[in-house]
């Protein structure tokens, strides 16, 4: 089973960002608790701020792993090109996200990816990611 979670814009700073509400451990540590926990799953991480790289590592991806664990952040609130580059691939999409987008501001109530995601998993803290690999097993 290969499966990649793609963060994007902002996410980088897990462990600095308002750790109130995306928590206080970097994605780089908890990415090796995942690597750890789910030894038998092929797991790769990718992180990007641009949205066009994240269109094209879904490409790259897309038509070859078994699952794509998507983080889009921002972008997943604006971002058409992402939303159609997830209905365009293969690859099962699950849209993740560390906080409940629907008890915060109205404008992250909307997502781009969700009619074209496998599902949708947010509120869960660093969690969330963790819950989507397992929804592929
Ligand atoms: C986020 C929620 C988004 O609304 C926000 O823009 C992010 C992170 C989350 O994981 O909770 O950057 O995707």
């Amino acid at each position: 089973m290969k499966l990649i979670i793609i963060n994007g814009p902002n996410l980088n700073l897990l462990g600095k960002r308002e750790p109130e509400i995306y928590g206080a451990s970097s994605f780089e540590t908890y990415f090796e608790t995942l690597k750890n926990t789910f030894q038998n799953v092929t797991l790769s991480y990718y992180q990007s701020n641009i949205e066009g790289e994240i269109i094209d590592k879904l490409h790259e991806v897309g038509f070859d792993y078994d699952g794509v664990i998507l983080n889009a952040a921002a972008y997943t609130h604006t971002s058409v090109g992402i939303g159609d580059a997830v209905k365009a691939i293969e690859s099962p999409v699950i849209e993740v996200h560390i906080s409940n987008v629907h008890s915060r501001e109205e404008f992250r109530h909307t997502s781009f990816i969700a009619p074209n995601a496998k599902g949708v998993i947010s509120g869960f803290g660093l969690q969330s990611y963790d819950l989507a690999i397992q929804s592929f097993l």
